[in-house]
């Protein structure tokens, strides 16, 4: 039950089990059920061996240098992950006072309020404890669930670009939100 979930930073020994969590999340990709949430086409929607040593590294970086991330966990009373969230930093040097947000709950633990939770972890630790200004996200325009959360949760569209991405034969919009910390 999402009731009894818990959210806490994710530790370097709960990312084994995070990849295959991960790696099961991505089977919903533009599963017909699911809107497509990661610009990857159906059939290579996966999280590659590759691609986790550089993911176990950044969790480690500290805050502030280039390619830092962290990782937050939602753990049912059984200790398997119903959602995450993670910050990263953006590419851009001198950004170091923004991050980039990326997030999924499982199909199981949906419209119960766990993303909603999961992003208010994460932005009290970006705004209280990280001393960041910004949280940026990008999002498939065709996503609505997330586009809605996100607007509940206090981000404001900035842009839109239209055909940003050709997937599986359609062409995709990619809408890029931001949400202001604190005032300026
Ligand atoms: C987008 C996503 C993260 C939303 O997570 P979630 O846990 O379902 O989000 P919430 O439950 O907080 O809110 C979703 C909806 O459930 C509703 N809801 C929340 N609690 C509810 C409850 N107890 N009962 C019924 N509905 C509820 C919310 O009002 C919201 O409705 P709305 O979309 O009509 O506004 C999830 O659908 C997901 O993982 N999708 C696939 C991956 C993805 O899109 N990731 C983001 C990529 S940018």
């Amino acid at each position: 039950m999402v009731g009894d979930t818990i959210i806490r930073v994710a530790a370097s020994e709960d990312l084994d089990a995070f990849f295959a969590y991960l790696n099961d999340h991505l089977r919903d990709n533009g599963s017909g059920a699911t809107a497509l949430f990661m610009p990857m086409a159906r059939a290579a929607s996966r999280f590659g061996p590759e691609r986790e040593s550089a993911f176990r590294n950044a969790t480690t970086t500290a805050l502030g240098q280039p390619g830092w991330r962290r990782l937050w966990l939602a753990l049912d009373a059984q200790g398997g992950i119903a959602g995450h969230i993670d910050l990263r930093a953006r590419p851009e040097g001198a950004s170091t006072h923004r991050a980039l947000l990326g997030m999924g709950v499982h199909r199981d633990a949906r419209k119960q309020g766990l993303g909603a939770r999961l992003i208010d972890v994460a932005a009290t630790w970006a705004g209280a404890e990280a001393g960041l200004d910004w949280i940026d996200l990008e999002v498939l325009s065709v996503n609505v669930p997330a586009r809605q959360l996100y607007a509940r949760c206090g981000f404001v569209q900035t842009g839109e670009i239209a055909d940003m991405f050709r997937i599986d034969g359609e062409a995709l919009a990619y809408t890029f939100m931001s949400r202001k910390m604190h005032a300026l």
